[in-house]
């Protein structure tokens, strides 16, 4: 989807320095063919056997993106009441809808329970009370699944790998069938599914389909206590290529290891990914402001900067930087920093990048999955627009901030 054609940049048959020019930079960019393509790759490769596939909204919440998704006939995974408002104000169907997380609040609880959510996945004994007493007091019922913690290690970074015993997501797979006994107490809550999530980035799924058969093992168990079980959701968590040339899992592969576990056991099966659906389809346009060096160390700055994507700050995150118009003037091996006042402020570091001039445009790549979501005002700057391309066309799906919009609802 994103190719050189006479050295220019193109996202499907868009140039992307077109719209650098329109909008200024930076600027997020994504790929509405390429999120549709991985959508369907998804939804197709189950076929026949039940299944929902419950976007994970975390990784990128833009309401044109989720309005897409919707009219694909995607479900939504969801971890906030302000994300199920999103969905909704997006066109999604609330009772495709899971709510997961671990800190859920009364209020979300009743607004979940208000717009008639598929289910919530719990991750503890105190949550289910909760999701019971506000049910009562509804008068609704209310479908749960708990999110069982399989300890199996994900191998993915320490801050996004969940499914060990002590990490705080989840009740131990050990522990889960006496909490689904004591379950059977709560008047307004039924037991519908078993889910779990250990970590994202996964580039290597043998511990995803470790987790598959404990989640499955267990299910048959609950079943056989009598309870009517009828969905698994094994989350999300597939990775994606970062580097070039770097060797990720397949989506209609890995959805056919999951479809041959899990047919002929009369059960519905649910993922949740995010970054596999959006992370490729999206790039993050941005200027180069200077050149400058220190030392012997080459700096590019840039008009995009942490506050934009965190990523590479946060998680030291890999994401390729090339240039919109490729000049043939060599390479440099550089820092790409940005204008934040923080050492830490960086997209790339040491790295062979174009030899680029003031004025000249990049592209941060893989940037369409947790890159808008995790953008703040820090320093005072605005948060970029965001463009969606199709095809040949394209639109802004978000503008950039104003300054009035940086000190909305203060006063003095
Ligand atoms: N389901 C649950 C319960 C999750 O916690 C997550 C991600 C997902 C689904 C979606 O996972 P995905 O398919 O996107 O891997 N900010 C980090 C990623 C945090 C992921 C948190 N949970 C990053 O930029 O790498």
């Amino acid at each position: 989807m994103l190719h050189y054609t006479h050295s220019t940049l193109y996202l499907e048959s868009v140039a992307l320095s077109d719209i650098a020019k329109r909008t200024a930079t930076p600027v997020y960019v994504y790929s509405a063919g390429l999120i549709r393509a991985n959508y369907r790759a998804y939804d197709e490769s189950f076929g026949p056997l039940p299944h929902d596939v419950c976007y994970a909204v975390k990784a990128n919440s833009s309401l044109a993106i989720l309005s897409l998704l919707a009219k694909m006939g995607s479900g939504f995974d969801i971890v906030s009441a302000g994300e199920l408002f999103r969905v909704l104000k997006a066109g999604g169907d609330p009772s495709r809808v899971v709510f997961s997380g671990v800190g859920k609040t009364a209020g979300e609880v009743d607004y979940a329970l208000a717009q008639g959510i598929h289910s919530f996945n719990c991750e503890s004994e105190a949550e289910l009370a909760l999701i019971d007493a506000m049910s009562v007091r509804r008068g609704v019922k209310a479908d749960f699944a708990l999110r069982v913690n399989p300890d199996v290690d994900a191998a993915t970074h320490p801050y996004i790998s969940t499914g060990l015993r002590d990490h705080k997501f989840g009740i131990d797979i050990a522990e889960a069938p006496a909490v689904y006994e004591r379950a059977r107490r709560f008047s307004n809550l039924t037991a519908a599914g078993v889910s779990c999530h250990i970590g994202s980035q996964l580039l290597d799924t043998d511990p995803v389909m470790e987790a598959v058969d404990k989640v499955l093992r267990l299910a048959e168990e609950l079943r056989a206590a009598g309870l009517a079980i009828r969905h698994v959701d094994f989350g999300g968590g597939l990775g994606v290529a970062y580097k070039a040339g770097d060797e990720t899992p397949q989506i209609r592969e890995f959805v056919a290891a999951l479809k041959r576990k899990v047919e002929g056991r009369d059960l519905a099966v649910m993922v949740e990914p995010g970054r596999s659906i959006v992370g490729p389809a999206g790039v993050l346009l941005t200027r180069v402001l200077y050149r400058k060096k220190t030392g012997s160390k080459e700096f590019v700055v840039v008009d995009a900067a942490m506050n934009d994507l965190l990523r590479p700050s946060l998680y030291k995150a890999h994401h390729e930087i090339i240039p919109l118009r490729q000049s043939g003037h060599g390479t440099i091996v550089a820092d790409v920093v940005g204008p934040v006042c923080e050492t830490g402020d960086f997209l790339a570091r040491d790295r062979e990048v174009a030899n680029v001039a003031p004025g000249d445009l990049l592209a941060v790549c893989t940037a369409g999955a947790y890159g808008f979501v995790l953008a703040s005002n820090y320093n005072s700057r605005t948060r970029p627009p965001e463009a969606l391309v199709d095809g040949a066309d394209w639109r802004l799906i978000r503008a950039r901030e104003s300054y009035d919009d940086l000190v909305h609802g203060e006063t003095v």
